[in-house]
Formats: C-alpha cells, sequence, structure tokens
C-alpha cells in the first residue's frame, strides 16, 4: 500500500488522540527504526524508554516463539511456571518481597493506589488520601490522571477520584504541610520524566522516608519510567540510600511487550482475594519476556552501560552548552534532559527528525533523551553531531 493511503487511514480510522508526523514505521533494528519510505531513524526515544535492549532484541523474539509454543495463556486462576521463575529472579534482584504482575504501568499504579488504601483502611483508621507532586506523571486511567500533577489535567474528565493532593516536588516543608490522619501514602517519581526530568534530590527523599517511618505513611515510589536500568541503577531508589514501601515498574521491564508490575514489602501482602487481579496478570508470554529481558540485563551488564553512556552524553550535552544555545543539563544514567535557548522544543524535535534522528520534547523548551540501554559510543557521537547542525550558536555578549 502506498504511504498517501496508509497516511489517509490514520487521518480517518484511527481515534484522534495525539499529533504525529505522517511516518508510518515499519521495521527496528538495535539502536535503529525505518519508515516505510526506507528512511532509518538513529531512536534516541527508544519506544518512550521502553525497548531497553534495542529494536527487535533476539532474546524477545527467540523466547517469544519458544513460550508461544509452550503456553500462551493458563488463566489468572493459575500459577505457570515462567510466572513463578520471574518472580523469584524479580524479588531476589530488590528490596521488596511480593510482586504482582500487570500490563501497563497505570494498571501498576492504580495497583499501587489500592493496596495503599487497603492499608489505610486495615491498619490507619481508614486513612485514604494520597499526596502526589506538581509536574509529576502516573498513568492515563482516571485514578492515575487524579493522580497526576499535570495543571492541563486539574478539570479534565471530573468528576475524578476523590483524595489526591499535589506538592511541589523537591519541597519538604510542602509535603508535611498537606499531611494529616487521613493521609495512607506519598506517591512520587525519584526522576519526573514526562515532567521534563527533575531529578530529586537526597535530601529531599530521605526527609520523605523519615517522616513516612514516623507518621505512619507508605512511600510509593513509581518507577515505571526510571526502573530496570534506566537510571544508572537497576531502581532509582537505590540512589538514595532508602527503601520505599512500594514500586511500580513498567515500560523497559518488558522491553517493548506489554508488561508491568507492582513490588511491595512483606507487611503489605494485605489483599483479599478478588480486591486486585486481572485476566492478563501473570499471563505466560509477558512472564517469559520479562524474566528474559531481566535476565539479559544482569548478564550484560547493561545497568553498568547506562551509566557510562548516560555520563558520556551528559558531558558531551555540557561542552556543547558553551558554544551552542543549551543550558541546564540534567538528568541520570540514560533519562536525560536539557533546555533550549530561545527555541521551541517541538520545533527541534522536527529539525532533528528530518536528519533521521527520534527525541522527545516533555516541556515546551526541554528536550528529553532515553535510548535503550544497549546504546554505544558510536551512536552518541551521531546524536551530538545531529543536534550541533541543529543548534544555533550562542551569541557572544
Ligand atoms: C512515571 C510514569 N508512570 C506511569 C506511566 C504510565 O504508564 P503506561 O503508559 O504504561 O500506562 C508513565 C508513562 O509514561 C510514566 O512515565
Amino acid at each position: 500500500m502506498y504511504k498517501k493511503e496508509l497516511i489517509e487511514i490514520a487521518n480517518t480510522k484511527l481515534l484522534k488522540v495525539t499529533n504525529r508526523p505522517e511516518i508510518v514505521m515499519c521495521k527496528g533494528q538495535g539502536m535503529y527504526l525505518s519508515d516505510i519510505e526506507d528512511n532509518e531513524y538513529l531512536d534516541f526515544i527508544g519506544g518512550w524508554a521502553v525497548n531497553c535492549l534495542g529494536h527487535s532484541p533476539d532474546v524477545i523474539s527467540n523466547i517469544l516463539a519458544k513460550q508461544s509454543r509452550t503456553l500462551v495463556n493458563a488463566s489468572p486462576s493459575f500459577y505457570n511456571l515462567p510466572m513463578l521463575e520471574y518472580a523469584e529472579l524479580l524479588i531476589n534482584n530488590c528490596c521488596f518481597e511480593r510482586v504482582f504482575f500487570s500490563s501497563t504501568g497505570a494498571e501498576a499504579n492504580e495497583g499501587a493506589i489500592k493496596l495503599a488504601r487497603k492499608f489505610g483502611y486495615v491498619c490507619k483508621n481508614g486513612a485514604a488520601d494520597i499526596i502526589t507532586t506538581q509536574n509529576g506523571f502516573h498513568g492515563r486511567t482516571l485514578t492515575t490522571m487524579s493522580a497526576t500533577g499535570k495543571e492541563q489535567w486539574e478539570t479534565l474528565f471530573e468528576p475524578k477520584t476523590k483524595g489526591f493532593f499535589k506538592a511541589i516536588f523537591n519541597d519538604f516543608e510542602s509535603v508535611k504541610n498537606l499531611a494529616t490522619e487521613k493521609t495512607c501514602a506519598i506517591m512520587i517519581e525519584p526522576i519526573q520524566g514526562e515532567g521534563g526530568v527533575n531529578v530529586a534530590t537526597k535530601d529531599f527523599i530521605q526527609k520523605l522516608r523519615a517522616f513516612c517511618d514516623k507518621e505512619n505513611i507508605l512511600l510509593i515510589f513509581d518507577e515505571i519510567q526510571t526502573g530496570m536500568g534506566r537510571t544508572g541503577k537497576l531502581f532509582c531508589y537505590q540512589h538514595y540510600g532508602i527503601e520505599p514501601d512500594i514500586m511500580t515498574l513498567g515500560k523497559g521491564i518488558g522491553g517493548g511487550f506489554p508488561l508491568s508490575a507492582l513490588l511491595a514489602k512483606e507487611k503489605l501482602n494485605i489483599f483479599d482475594p478478588g480486591d486486585q487481579g486481572g485476566t492478563y496478570t501473570g499471563q505466560p508470554l509477558s512472564m517469559s519476556v520479562g524474566l528474559a529481558v531481566l535476565r539479559e540485563i544482569l548478564d550484560k551488564d547493561l545497568v553498568e552501560n547506562s551509566r557510562k553512556m548516560g555520563d558520556l552524553i551528559k558531558k558531551q550535552l555540557c561542552e556543547l552548552s558553551k558554544q551552542y544555545e543549551i543550558e541546564d543539563v540534567r538528568g541520570q544514567g540514560l533519562l536525560i534532559a536539557f533546555d533550549l535557548l530561545q527555541t521551541k522544543g517541538n520545533d527541534f524535535v522536527n529539525k532533528c527528525l528530518k536528519d533521521g534522528l527520534l527525541i522527545n520534547a516533555p516541556r515546551d523548551s526541554s528536550i528529553r533523551l532515553m535510548p535503550p540501554l544497549v546504546v554505544k559510543e558510536k551512536e552518541v557521537e551521531k546524536l551530538i553531531t545531529i543536534l550541533k547542525n541543529n543548534l544555533k550558536i550562542r551569541k557572544i555578549a
């Protein structure tokens, strides 16, 4: 089919939910995506921080072929082999004792919110309020939209789920001021991804942990974007010398296959049968992929590559900022952002797209990079060359 016809289908048949360029992707290999006209794109969006092993990795295609010949679905009412093997490996590599599997990040966060409220009902006189943060992002179901701190969403789809209060990120006093005896949890992203890559300070997180311990409040880390090696540690909480009570994972956990997880401390194994579930929880295909992805991350030490390549990219961006109109290079591991002076983020994204580079603009003048964890120096070099070609030179005062 010709591109014109395909775009016609897109324009007339798909429910419009976002603006997309007139490009139809058809292939992915390693760090590159290709479209139906054989244009190649160096991918520093990484499927939105998802394709941690790159595009079409053998590890995923092999296990999908093997598992789909063995067992695709056994129903959520039975255990299955990959589910148990994966649960054990995941738990052995983090500070939690219990896991519940689902398919999307928002679903994992819904589970975390329900678990926190169950804790409030069982252990804290019915406390159900949850403190989240301004500019935080937790998903697009109605409840996770309620938890999200996007100003534009405040009045959308009313009435939303009640009981969420938005504190200022990295401002402990603002969190403290919102806490009452009705608060059951504080839920944050250690690095706000969609909010523009805002990194939580160690002081902020450690104060939150101490405050939660004192007030019997749960600390929930939404690591859907920061987990699975993205920030140069397997999980971002490991940068802070603390342990959350609940953590959610998504995106990179399945390397492109829909998979998410809710992890919790043993004391939170308090759901009654029927409180939580789902047709696809622990589905053998996603479990075998999750297991294979985690094994690959550990075996190939991709967490170290994330740290090393992240440091290299940040160093090169800081060098660029001396000559070109960029500032505030920030982030950890391979979750990096910088701000543009006098250029709109989307205009810059479109210019780079024409040069075959995929990057993202989470805010007006911010650019975000979240490449696969397998990125190598030669691809970083190409990234910097294309950025340089499109950046404005600083005016000397
Ligand atoms: C921190 C965070 N939480 C939750 C979500 C929602 O995940 P999903 O789109 O898989 O539902 C996202 C997605 O961008 C995210 O970045």
